[in-house]
């Protein structure tokens, strides 16, 4: 079975400048050299459409629920969000680069749980309660802050994609923090470096379990 990698990252900063995207880089590339059967589609959200939740997204919600044609508009924008959850839900591993800016991850990051968190494909509603419809998925989050997150329980951002993920069905995430570069400007290497040792050493127990 071919393992499916998506990896998403939401920063415009090219990688040269980004130090979880030079982090998830080392992940992917050593997943890829481990095991030659996975496969990784990379995404990186600044670079494509990514549809955020507008007045005629949620009118094309209506209009499904009422059998209503859709517009133009509305149908382009619909067709972005679909697009978005297809390859999220095809994938078996996520890669989630994200840097923290003002206690959260960027709002196109947001924007791309919007498109994937959607009612009758990934989740849904019981009378007990709601039910993640992924399966046998798995999710790690490399984290760039320019403070010190661990510890505390002021990380927003990676606890709001624990709850996204674990609300349709991903419950293993791992998180991998490149934390602190901007309170220790003189420790950037050797927090990089700290980070890109754990990021492959986990590519390589990840690799390790994929049923080839
Ligand atoms: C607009 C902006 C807001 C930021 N806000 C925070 C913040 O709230 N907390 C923090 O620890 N660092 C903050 N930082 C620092 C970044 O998290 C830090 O530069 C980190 O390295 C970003 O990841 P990256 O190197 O992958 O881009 C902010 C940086 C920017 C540009």
């Amino acid at each position: 079975m071919m393992t499916k990698v998506l990896y998403v990252s939401a920063n415009p900063k090219p990688t040269e400048l980004s130090y979880s995207k030079q982090v998830a880089e080392t992940f992917v590339s050593t997943l890829q050299a481990e095991n030659a059967t996975i496969e990784v589609e990379a995404i990186e959200l600044y670079d494509v459409d990514v549809q955020e939740i507008d007045g005629d997204v949620l009118s094309a919600w209506g209009k499904f629920a009422s059998g209503e044609a859709l517009t133009d508009v509305e149908a382009k924008k619909v067709g972005t969000m679909s697009g978005m959850l297809e390859k999220f839900m095809q994938a078996d591993l996520y890669v989630f680069a994200t840097p923290m800016w003002n206690f959260f991850f960027p709002a196109r990051m947001k924007m791309f749980l919007d498109s994937v968190l959607m009612a009758g494909k990934t989740f849904r509603y019981t009378e007990q309660g709601p039910v993640g419809l992924l399966e046998n998925k798995q999710a790690v989050h490399i984290q760039g802050t320019g403070g010190i997150y661990t510890g505390t329980d002021l990380n927003f951002a990676d606890a709001y994609l624990r709850q996204a993920l674990a609300f349709v069905g991903v419950s293993e995430v791992t998180t991998v923090a490149v934390e602190g570069v901007s309170q220790y400007p003189d420790k950037v290497e050797e927090i990089v470096a700290d980070a890109k040792a754990k990021a492959e050493a986990l590519a390589k127990e990840v690799a390790g379990a994929v049923t080839v």
